[in-house]
C-alpha cells in the first residue's frame, strides 16, 4: 500500500480516484486550490469510504507550499490531475492555460525529485491523438495535431514527463489517455459539477433533464458516422478511477514511461446517448440540431487491449449505468 498525493484530488476524476484508492487500502493526500471544486468533497469522500484523506488547500504551482506538503507527508507516488480543462476557454485564454498547466507540472516534478518521490501518473487525454489517425486510437498512434491549447498542454506535459523519465532511471511515469469520462459515484455524493454553462455532452443533458436548460444543441448531424452525429468512447468515471489504481500498481514495479488508453473501445453517437439517457431514466430530452462545433472530430474511440493485457484493467459499466448515475447525481443537486 502506498501514500499517494492526488493533485486536483477534489475534482471530478480526482475525487472518484480518491475513493477507489482508499477502498483498496492506500493512504490519500489531496492538494487542490479549489479553483473548480469545493472543500465539502473531502467530507463526501470520507462519508463514502469511512476514511478521511489529508487535505491541503494549495496551488501546486506554489513551490513553497508544495515543498511544505512533501516535508510533512512521505509521499510515495503522485497522481497529477490538477489543471485547467475547458477546451473553449483555452482558445480564448491560451497563455493562462499554458502557464497554469505547465507550471503546475514542472513545479510538481522538481519537488518530487527534491524529495525522492519517483512515481507519477498523469491525467492525459485522448485529445492528444488529434485528427492524425483513424480510430480506434492505439497508444502508438501518432500524437499532435491538437485542435486547441488545452490539448496542446496535455501533449507538452506528456513530452516533459517522457524526457524526465529518460533522464532519471529511477522515475516511473504512467500516462493515462482518458476518453470521455461521464457518470458519477453510485452513492450520488460525488459527480461532475461544472460551473457555468457545461461544455460537455453529459452534464448538458442532465441539466436539460433537470430543467436548468430548455434544450440540448446537437453539434452537427452531417458527420460521416452512422447517424451523422459525433461518436465518442464514453467511460464511467468509477471505471476510470479504478484504472488509476491499476496504473499505480504498475508504476510500483516499473520505471520509464508507459502509456495507456482508458476507454471502453465502444463508440456511442450523440443521438444514441440522448436515447439511452431517456430510456434509462424515463425522461425526454428536447434537442435541436445545431452547426458543428469547431475542432470536433467525427469519431474518437480507444483500442483498449494494452490496458487489459498489461494493467489487467477493463471498463465494466455500460452506457445505461453512466446515464443512470449521472442523473442520480444531478437530481441530488436540485
Ligand atoms: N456535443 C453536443 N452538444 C453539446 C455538447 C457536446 O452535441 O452541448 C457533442 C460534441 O459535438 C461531441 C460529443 O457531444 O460529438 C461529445 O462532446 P464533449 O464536449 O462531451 O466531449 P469531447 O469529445 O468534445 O471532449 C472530451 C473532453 C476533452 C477531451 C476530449 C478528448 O471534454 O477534455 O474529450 O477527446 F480533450
Amino acid at each position: 500500500m502506498s501514500k499517494v498525493l492526488l493533485t486536483g484530488g477534489t475534482g471530478f476524476i480526482g475525487s472518484h480516484t480518491a475513493v477507489e484508492l482508499l477502498e483498496k487500502g492506500h493512504e490519500v493526500v489531496i492538494a487542490d486550490n479549489l479553483s473548480n471544486s469545493s472543500r465539502d468533497i473531502v467530507d463526501r469522500i470520507e462519508k463514502i469510504t469511512g476514511k478521511r484523506p489529508a487535505f491541503y488547500e494549495i496551488d501546486v504551482a506554489d513551490r513553497g507550499a508544495l515543498a511544505a506538503l512533501f516535508e510533512k507527508e512521505s509521499v510515495e507516488a503522485v497522481i497529477h490531475f490538477a489543471g485547467y480543462k475547458a477546451v473553449g476557454e483555452s482558445v480564448a485564454k491560451p497563455l493562462m492555460y499554458y502557464r497554469n498547466n505547465l507550471d503546475t507540472s514542472l513545479t510538481l516534478l522538481e519537488t518530487m525529485a527534491r524529495f525522492g518521490c519517483h512515481r507519477i501518473i498523469f491525467s492525459s487525454s485522448s485529445t492528444v491523438y488529434g485528427a492524425l489517425s483513424p480510430c480506434p486510437f492505439r497508444e502508438d498512434s501518432p500524437v499532435g495535431g491538437c485542435s486547441n491549447p488545452y490539448g496542446w498542454t496535455k501533449f507538452m506535459i506528456e513530452k516533459i514527463l517522457q524526457d524526465a523519465a529518460r533522464a532519471d532511471e529511477q522515475l516511473s511515469v504512467v500516462l493515462l489517455r482518458y476518453f470521455n469520462p461521464v457518470g458519477a459515484h453510485e452513492s450520488a455524493l460525488i459527480g461532475e459539477k461544472p460551473g457555468g454553462i457545461p461544455n460537455n455532452l453529459m452534464p448538458f443533458i442532465t441539466q436539460v433533464a433537470a430543467g436548468k436548460r430548455d434544450h440540448l444543441n446537437v453539434f452537427g448531424d452531417d458527420y460521416e458516422t452512422p447517424d451523422g452525429t459525433g461518436v465518442r468512447d464514453y467511460i464511467h468515471v468509477v471505471d476510470l478511477a479504478r484504472g488509476h489504481v491499476a496504473a499505480l500498481n504498475y508504476a510500483e514495479k516499473h520505471t520509464g514511461t508507459e502509456i495507456f488508453n482508458l476507454g471502453t473501445g465502444k463508440g456511442t453517437s450523440v443521438m444514441e446517448m440522448i436515447r439511452a439517457f431517456e430510456k434509462a431514466n424515463g425522461l425526454t430530452i428536447p434537442f435541436v440540431i445545431a452547426p458543428r462545433r469547431p475542432g470536433d472530430l467525427a469519431f474518437s474511440y480507444a483500442e483498449t487491449g494494452k490496458a487489459e493485457t498489461v494493467l489487467h484493467w477493463k471498463a465494466e459499466k455500460n452506457i445505461e449505468d453512466m446515464c443512470r448515475d449521472a442523473w442520480r447525481f444531478e437530481k441530488g443537486l436540485l
